[in-house]
């Protein structure tokens, strides 16, 4: 189905295409060129509204993965990108945009745990990145942070207003959490309403670290860099904030950070922002347009959310 996209824009002739289930915001497929190498497509569905949500971000994002790539001490722990033929990092169509990477062989973590010795090679991986910052040759406008609230509006209206009307299934799932969400996003409001936004050190972060996004083989890969952003380190290092392996991050990004200390309050504003920002999504995509849409495992997602709220 995409074999004319991958011949014209790529130059590959495909033997197999496969399609992978995972990806939340893009289809994914493993490819098997007649060359005899591997690859990973992510399709990115137009109608979709994280897609018209991450437009400009994600033209910047690749690219800046595809400068790392090339360029930084990186590049064995990160997915790399392949261009088009005409050295893009992007391809786009009417109905979707593509971006290719090399296939990754090895195991994604998922919910399992990471075990210490994988787990300080991350944490690397992570203090390394944060080394870049805005001296990068990059416009970095569409991905600064600004520490908007995006959702708020349109998650409190539904809350407040849509919610009666909405589908029988969102319907039950939220019924009993109405009041909890619209108390946390006052809380994430004067949260962001208090943030000191001039006396921050920005960095290039990738805001969503988890074990979807790593895969361990021999090494340590990080992947999905769709939400690179210049930010405040917290943006990374609230996954990690007192979990169990947190002091063991910590001494190894001071090894390259000496001199980091914690915002307590950027670790809140991002713990909560992630929370919400998923449940909008997740509210927003069980309501919209958008083609093959899996209900129950978007529902429970959603479910999965309010443990953390
Ligand atoms: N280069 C790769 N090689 C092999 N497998 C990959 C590669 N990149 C991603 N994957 C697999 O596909 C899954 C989805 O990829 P990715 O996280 O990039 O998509 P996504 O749609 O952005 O997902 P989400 O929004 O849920 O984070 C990953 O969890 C991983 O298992
Ligand atoms: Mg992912």
């Amino acid at each position: 189905m995409y074999e004319d996209v991958l011949r014209h824009v790529y130059n590959i002739d495909t033997y197999k295409i496969q399609q992978i289930k995972g990806g939340w915001s893009a289809f994914a497929y493993k490819i098997q060129g007649n060359n005899q190498k591997e690859y990973f497509l992510k399709v990115y569905d137009k109608m979709r509204p994280s897609t018209q949500n991450m437009y400009k971000s994600l033209h910047v994002s690749s690219q800046i993965l595809s400068w790392l790539n090339s360029y930084s001490s990186l590049t064995n722990n990160i997915v790399e990108l392949i261009n088009t033929v005409d050295n893009q990092c992007i391809y786009e169509d009417e109905k979707n945009i593509y971006i290719l990477y090399k296939y990754i062989h090895g195991k994604t973590l998922r919910d399992e745990k990471i075990s210490n010795t994988h787990f300080n090679i991350l944490s690397n991986i992570i203090a390394k990145l944060h080394t870049y910052g805005n001296t990068i040759s990059f416009d970095l406008t569409a991905i600064t942070e600004d520490f908007n609230i995006f959702f708020y509006d349109n998650l409190l209206n539904f809350i407040t207003k849509q919610y009666s009307s909405c589908s029988e299934d969102l319907k039950e799932v939220l019924s009993d959490y109405l009041n909890l969400i619209v108390n946390q996003l006052e809380g994430l409001m004067n949260i962001q309403k208090n943030i000191d936004k001039e006396n921050i050190n920005y960095r290039l972060c990738h805001t969503d670290i988890h074990g979807g996004n790593i895969i361990i083989s021999d090494r340590v890969h990080l992947l999905d860099f769709d939400n690179l952003l210049l930010a405040p380190v917290e943006a990374d290092l609230f996954a990690f904030y007192q979990k169990p392996q947190w002091e063991l991050l910590l001494s190894c990004y001071r090894k390259t950070h000496p001199d980091y200390k914690v915002n307590e309050q950027l670790m809140e504003f991002y713990h909560l922002r992630r929370v919400l920002i998923d449940i909008w999504e997740e509210i927003e995509l069980l309501e919209s347009n958008a083609h093959n849409v899996d209900r129950a495992a978007s529902l429970s997602n959603l479910r999965q959310q309010f443990k953390w709220l």
